[in-house]
């Protein structure tokens, strides 16, 4: 299995209800590596553009709104099959669903805010990372 990257974002709510750092001591416990980091507060055409695939879906404005309503942290994480682990930690979209443990189990308040966002595939993580990162910005640990 190759290194990968994955994109993160700790959703609205996260920053406000100071779970960044429970959020990110489980991420580093299941081996991720933090190579990129910035605190953003989403524009709607921001927003809008991120979640393109969902656009035209019954939950797409009220998802806009959501992300849109206050800052987040956005972050890329690295690590052999970093997208599979990170997806694990933070378990189903549906917090009534996601497994005993996971983020969204422990944290979320519903399937829409659900604290944690990761990519899903390596196609969307490139975008993704792209989407809110250069190159210049993200930086790999020095090898031990
Ligand atoms: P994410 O993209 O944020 O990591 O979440 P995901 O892959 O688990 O879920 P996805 O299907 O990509 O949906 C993106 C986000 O849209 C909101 N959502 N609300 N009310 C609903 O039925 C519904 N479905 C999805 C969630 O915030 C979800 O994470
Ligand atoms: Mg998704």
């Amino acid at each position: 299995m190759a290194l990968e990257r994955t994109l993160s974002i700790m959703k609205p709510g996260a920053i406000r209800n100071r779970l960044t750092g429970t959020i990110l001591q489980r991420f580093e416990q299941a081996g991720l590596v933090l190579v990129g980091s910035r605190v953003v507060h989403l524009t709607k055409e921001q927003a809008e553009g991120f979640y393109e695939e969902h656009r035209g879906k019954p939950f797409f404005e009220s998802l806009v709104k959501f992300m849109t309503s206050d800052t987040i942290l956005i972050e890329v994480f690295e690590a052999e099959d970093a997208i599979a682990s990170y997806r694990k930690v933070i378990g189903n979209t549906d917090p009534d669903i996601a497994a005993p443990g996971t983020i969204r189990a422990d944290f979320a308040k519903s399937k829409q805010e659900n604290v944690v966002h990761g990519s899903d595939s390596p196609a969307s993580a490139a975008r993704e990372i792209a989407y809110f990162f250069n190159d210049d910005e993200i930086f790999s640990p020095v090898k031990s």
